[in-house]
């Protein structure tokens, strides 16, 4: 992928939590560090200047431990945050620069959010739901059915058009939700830990689903975990790559081959070598990929 077209670019991009963040900024980019900046005036630095590109049709993971940024970086990009300083340009148009209008129609058409859980809507009926995306879009209905049905087939659940959510097994709401998702039409889709909740054997199916989706319908991901298992099975299927963050920073983006051979620092090494003990430890293990 690494000739690709860069669809989403962050160039030089703070983020500060506070009540004066423009003061903050200036501080830290005389050096000061999160914990000290934290420490001194209880500004949080999210993101300390961070710049990618994230290229289209690729599965782009980002990793990180809890509070590294992750979630503030994926907002910039349908500008659930703002950034404090830098720009998000998407398709090279900057997000920070759109009206409220153009905000929402770029939300529905260019760049949606998945959470976790994927809530469905309980009155209608599987194909409703995985249509729903198109129908709010003004899709017609024979169209927007036929793409339901293919990413129903893609999802495993061909069969279940007609059932409604309850009647569905967990794993299977899940998977209806994912295929919601990808069938939503729009070219981007940004996914903060979708199957964080789930038990491993669970959200292995999971990615094997939005692998097989993927294949099939070629969107620009980006995925958030801080499981480096997931961030390899995802990125490497795919051809795409993983960013890994480290209070605010970027430490490395690489593939995954790259990232388990060439870790660039101590802290990316640490996330390696679990993995790595998880392989040699045993077939039974969830995070093995041999
Ligand atoms: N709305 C907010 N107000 C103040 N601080 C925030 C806010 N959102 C995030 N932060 C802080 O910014 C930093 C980055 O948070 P973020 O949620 O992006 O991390 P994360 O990598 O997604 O973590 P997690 O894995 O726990 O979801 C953290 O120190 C967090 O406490
Ligand atoms: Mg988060």
């Amino acid at each position: 992928m690494s000739h690709g077209v860069a669809l989403i670019r962050f160039a030089h991009v703070y983020k500060i939590f506070g009540s004066a963040p423009e003061k903050a900024l200036a501080r830290v980019r005389g050096g000061l560090t999160k914990a000290a900046l934290l420490a001194d005036c209880g500004h949080t630095l999210a993101l300390d200047d961070v710049s990618l590109e994230i290229e289209r049709g690729e599965v782009f993971a980002v990793m990180g431990l809890s509070g590294s940024g992750k979630s503030t970086l994926v907002r910039l990009v349908n500008r659930l945050v703002e950034p404090t300083a830098g720009t998000v340009t998407v398709n090279g148009i900057d997000v920070t620069a759109l009206s409220r209008d153009a905000l929402r129609s770029f939300r529905r058409d260019k760049a949606s959010m998945v959470f976790q859980g994927f809530a469905l809507l309980p009155h209608r009926s599987v194909l409703e739901n995985v249509a729903f995306g198109l129908e709010i879009r003004g899709v017609a209905k024979k169209e927007r059915e036929a793409a339901a049905r293919a990413a129903i087939a893609s999802a495993g659940l061909d069969g279940q058009e007609a059932r409604y959510p309850a009647d569905l097994s967990g794993g299977m709401r899940q998977r209806v939700g994912l295929a919601r998702a990808l069938a939503a039409g729009t070219e981007i889709l940004l996914m903060d830990e979708p199957f964080g909740a789930l038990d491993p054997l669970t959200r292995r199916e999971m990615q094997d689903h939005l692998l097989a989706l993927q294949r099939m319908l070629r969107k620009t991901i980006v995925f958030i975990t801080h499981d480096l298992d997931e961030a390899l099975r995802l990125a490497d299927c795919a051809g795409g790559r993983i960013a890994i963050l480290n209070e605010g920073r970027v430490v490395q983006v690489g593939s995954g081959r790259e990232i388990l051979e060439r870790p660039a620092d101590e802290y990316v090494a640490r996330f390696v070598s679990v993995v790595t003990e998880r392989t040699r430890s045993g077939p039974r293990t969830p995070g093995n990929r041999r």
